[in-house]
């Protein structure tokens, strides 16, 4: 793979780089103990729990769990990945990375990538600075006073204008020597038929300007001034832009959704404008496209909570629902908000003012119940409708990562269906997640409708009436209904969640972290004998290869943990830097490992719980007697203390 970093550059530039330094650059730091400590910049809170350790260089929050090294502390802060984390602190510390590194097709791809760039970084500022103050721009201007829109944000999201007749655009890219194909490749110019000039995409329209993850543009919205259709034309997809995994203001809302935990999801540019001028910050829009499993990944990485704000229509439901099962599969806490029915975002705030729109903002509950609300509802006193729609609540509450989480919800549901809590978890268990639908991919590349070759000069009275393939809407290509990516996930047999013992856990790993010998032991035992969680799992794995290949486990593993839950447990463990006692590490390691058998007997004792109520249900007796004997067995074990 092109543009990987040796390891021993890395490896400089951690040792480096201090992360107290770093973090203090974002976060204001006090000395406490071992620590230093300060508000913790990913979710929000008042009292202190977020620690950073500097003989360590690791960091770690109590609060939320999050936890890394110098690297995952920018990964995490600035939304980038893990080699451009490594660049950036590289530079910063004066390491050269290696220039030849890159293969000569990356170097082409990058310059071909920021060519692309430049060309709409060109574009938009002419359709901006034409906005702000040409002549040919008054009624645009005018038409965003109307809508209650002051300069301030015209100039913030650098909203355009694209004014009429067929060839501003293309004149001034020539002008600034800009390569005609490339312009047509990203979608702002077109190729004219026979022998005609090329021309403009946008025309006499107001510009939204849609920005990647680092603040570049590389695609615009372009809404009419009037009622006339298509409402909206946008770029088609291209080198730059992949629609499914833009949000449409992310990249000025993401330091605040980071620090809420929080962000408003709302469908169209004006919406988004409307709550950013209310004064809420952390807020996205989807413009119009359905919600996808990368969106799900992009709104995760800065974000625990999701409110669903769409509009007070069919369309706008139907919009929610869809977006409901992927968000919760990204594992992300899902709610919505209700409007006056027919209104949309941007009505209702220019409507009622900031203050009472942020009131209502804090009402927002948690989608599932809307969902079953709505559904019931539909559903009638009809028993069959309300079976179906019991089954279909069932099934998005199937999305919900985490069995407690899932059954959580069971109880609303059985209090609005008047279905008892026992058997829908029965059914729950039952239920899966439908096969996602083969995924039919919406087209990319948007051929020009017919229509919209430029007339002959003087042919005034042209009327463009096409809707380009791309406009969102609510189009049923667009929505791969990506109902579960993880079906292997829902197929898995349901067991009772276990009650890992985990502080007994932590401490073994603690102990194999400070000993070659236990590490070597708990393998040679099997790992799956003593953690049954993955992420702990991982961790013992990790350990035991460090000291195989003689590195220091501490350090080895912070860069071989990359997974979020991973580097959590494991900053955790080294942040509370257990000092043991080496002439003591035998005696520690026998009490882990009793404590390590007693939650194992705990979660069996659970299962065996389980087992029991279902073979109540079916009024199995030999079952359970059987699982009362064993019951009774483990009851003595763990009170004999023998283990
Ligand atoms: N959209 C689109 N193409 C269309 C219609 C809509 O791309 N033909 C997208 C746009 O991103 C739009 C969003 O869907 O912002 C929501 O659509 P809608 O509510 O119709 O538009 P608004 O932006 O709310 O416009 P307005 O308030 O002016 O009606
Ligand atoms: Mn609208």
């Amino acid at each position: 793979m092109a543009g990987r970093i040796p390891d021993d550059i890395i490896m400089q530039v951690r040792e480096r780089v201090d992360i107290v330094d770093l973090v203090s650059g974002y976060v204001p730091l006090k000395h406490s103990g071992a620590n230093h400590l300060g508000l913790c910049p990913f979710h929000n809170e008042k009292t202190p729990s977020f620690n950073v350790n500097s003989t360590r260089q690791i960091f770690h929050c109590f609060g939320c769990g999050v936890g890394g090294n110098v690297f995952s502390f920018l990964m995490r802060m600035d939304g980038i990945a893990f080699p451009q984390a490594v660049r950036r602190l590289a530079e910063q510390v004066g390491i050269d990375i290696p220039k030849d590194e890159p293969s000569a097709f990356e170097v082409q791809r990058r310059q071909e990538m920021e060519r692309l760039n430049k060309i709409y970084e060109v574009a938009t500022d002419f359709y901006h600075q034409l906005l702000l103050d040409d002549p040919r721009a008054a009624q645009a201007r005018g038409y965003i006073r109307r809508r209650g829109f002051d300069s301030e944000a015209v100039r913030r999201f650098r909203l355009g204008y694209a004014p009429d007749g067929w060839d501003a655009l293309a004149n001034h890219l020539k002008q600034q020597g800009v390569d005609a194909d490339q312009a047509k490749e990203l979608g702002l110019i077109r190729s004219g038929k026979e022998g005609r000039p090329d021309y403009d995409m946008f025309r006499q329209r107001l510009l939204f300007p849609i920005d990647d993850m680092f603040g570049h543009v590389v695609a615009f919205g372009g809404r009419v001034l009037d009622d006339s259709l298509p409402k909206y034309i946008n770029s088609p997809e291209s080198a730059l832009y992949h629609k499914s995994r833009i949000l449409y203001g992310l990249f000025q809302a993401k330091n605040e959704m980071r620090r809420q935990r929080k962000v408003v999801v709302v469908e169209g540019y004006f919406d988004h404008l409307a709550l950013v001028q209310a004064g809420i910050e952390n807020v996205v829009a989807t413009c119009g496209t359905a919600l996808t499993t990368d969106h799900g990944r992009v709104l995760k990485r800065y974000v625990e909570q999701v409110v669903l704000l769409f509009d007070q229509d069919k369309a706008g439901q139907k919009a929610c629902f869809r977006g409901m099962p992927i968000l919760l599969q990204a594992g992300l806490q899902v709610l919505t908000l209700e409007l006056p029915e027919g209104d949309d975002p941007d009505t209702c705030v220019n409507r009622e003012g900031a203050e009472q729109f942020n009131q209502r903002l804090d009402k927002a509950r948690s989608a599932i119940d809307y969902f079953i609300e709505v559904k019931l509802n539909e559903a009638g006193d009809n028993a069959e409708q309300r079976a179906k729609a019991v089954n279909e609540i069932l099934i998005m509450i199937r999305h919900v990562p985490g069995e407690i989480e899932q059954d959580l919800h069971l109880t609303p549901l059985a209090a609005a269906s008047g279905v008892q809590t026992e058997l829908l978890r029965r059914q729950l268990e039952r239920t899966e997640i439908p096969k996602e639908p083969v995924r039919r991919v919406a087209p990319t590349a948007v051929a020009p409708p017919q229509q919209e070759q430029p007339p002959a000069h003087g042919d005034d009275d042209y009327t463009f009436v096409a809707d380009n393939s791309d406009s969102g809407g609510y189009a049923d290509n667009d929505y791969h209904g990506n109902f579960g990516n993880q079906n292997q996930v829902a197929a898995k047999a349901r067991a009772v969640k276990p009650v890992t013992d985990s502080k007994a856990h932590r401490w073994l790993l603690s102990v194999m972290l400070a000993d070659e010998t236990v590490s070597s032991t708990v393998v040679e035992k099997g790992l799956k004998t003593f953690f049954d969680d993955a992420v702990y799992r991982y961790l013992a794995e990790q350990i035991a290869q460090a000291w195989q290949q003689k590195k220091q486990p501490g350090e080895w593993l912070l860069d071989h943990c990359e997974q979020p839950e991973q580097q959590a447990l494991l900053t955790q463990i080294l942040i509370q830097g257990k000092e043991l006692p080496n002439e003591n590490i035998e005696e520690i390691f026998g009490d882990c490992q009793l404590a390590v058998a007693r939650s194992q007997l705990k979660q069996r004792r659970a299962e065996l719980h389980a087992l029991m109520r279902e073979a109540e249900h079916s009024g199995d007796l030999d079952r359970q007697t059987v699982c009362l004997q064993e019951l009774t067995q483990i009851n003595r074990q763990l009170k004999s203390r023998i283990v």
